[in-house]
């Protein structure tokens, strides 16, 4: 449906009827980023999640993150325009695991993903992103044992950067899992100047890192920090698709390869304009959690969005 204009035009118009605010993750379509009122990574997201004085949250997401919205508002109305928007990584981990898990490692510290479901967070000492989970392991007292879930490459990520051993939950994402050491030097050698833009979930990056020992990692907003700062002119973004959107869009003046055309996220790409439109006309569908889930999983949160 694309920028539909009499579309856009209802959204602005029920955006402010509603005093609604809609928040866009970087891997959304590019019709979907266009409209919205912040368009960030997971942390950025929750951050502005925890500052609107919006009474309406539309979350042009997945499912975990309006959650987690839910969870920093309890009295505001959080709206996902797509129900079946869910998570393969969030998807690996139940609550009961946590619980079995724990009961494994007395004294030990969980940290969890945001990826991860509310029932999960509940059951966690602290959350974190791929764009605070080195500083997150760093914070931690260096003598009790640290459960990492539910993302085993970026747990492999933050024992490279902190040096220390962490219990690992053998999670991963389908999209980042996908991308292969061999997209890669497809598209280096297609660009040799290139510098590669890599997120921590892909499978591929201990391979590419045994290689090339100088490539680093980035949060999704890493990425745009990093594409100004750089020299470099050509970057090959290696992550879900959507995020060269928004690197087109803050850093115009450089060019963005997607690293493999194939590795798009179908959950993300369910939210559409009128999926927007139809939430903020009906207040539909919403997500809630429980009040004893959410007092809990608040604490874990909050830790979160102290450090990073
Ligand atoms: P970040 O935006 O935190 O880098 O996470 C990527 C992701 O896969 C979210 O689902
Ligand atoms: Fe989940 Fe992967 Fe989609 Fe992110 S890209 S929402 S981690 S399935």
């Amino acid at each position: 449906l694309g920028d539909d204009p009499q579309l856009i035009e209802e959204i602005g118009r029920l955006r402010q009827e509603r005093n609604a605010v809609i928040l866009a993750h970087n891997y959304q379509r590019p019709e979907v980023q266009r409209i919205a009122d912040f368009v960030g990574d997971s942390l950025g997201l929750s951050r502005q999640a925890a500052r609107t004085d919006a009474d309406v949250i539309v979350f042009a997401g997945v499912h975990f993150m309006a959650e987690t919205a839910a969870i920093l508002n309890p009295g505001k109305t959080v709206l996902l325009p797509d129900l079946r928007a869910g998570c393969s990584l969030a998807d690996t981990l139940t609550a009961q695991d946590i619980r079995a898990w724990k009961a494994q490692h007395p004294g030990g510290l969980v940290v969890t993903y945001v990826n991860t479901t509310a029932d999960v967070k509940a059951e966690s000492d602290y959350c974190c992103t791929s764009g605070n989970a080195v500083q997150i392991v760093e914070s931690l007292p260096a003598d009790v044992p640290v459960l990492f879930a539910p993302d085993r490459f970026l747990a492999a990520h933050v024992m490279r950067q902190t040096g220390r051993h962490l219990h690992v939950w053998q999670g991963a994402c389908h999209v980042h899992e996908a991308i292969r050491p061999e997209d890669i030097a497809h598209q280096q050698g297609a660009h040799p100047d290139a510098e590669l833009l890599i997120h921590p979930e892909c499978g591929c990056s201990s391979r590419i890192l045994a290689s090339q020992p100088d490539v680093q990692l980035y949060s999704t907003e890493g990425m745009i920090h990093r594409a100004r700062a750089s020299a470099a002119q050509t970057f090959i973004v290696v992550t879900e698709t959507g995020m060269v959107t928004r690197l087109e869009h803050d850093v115009p003046d450089k060019t963005f390869i997607p690293v493999s055309r194939t590795a798009c996220c179908e959950y993300m790409k369910m939210i559409t304009l009128r999926g927007v439109r139809e939430a903020l006309r009906d207040l539909s569908p919403r997500v809630t959690v429980p009040e004893a889930v959410r007092a809990q999983a608040l604490r874990p949160i909050e830790r979160m969005l102290a450090i990073g």
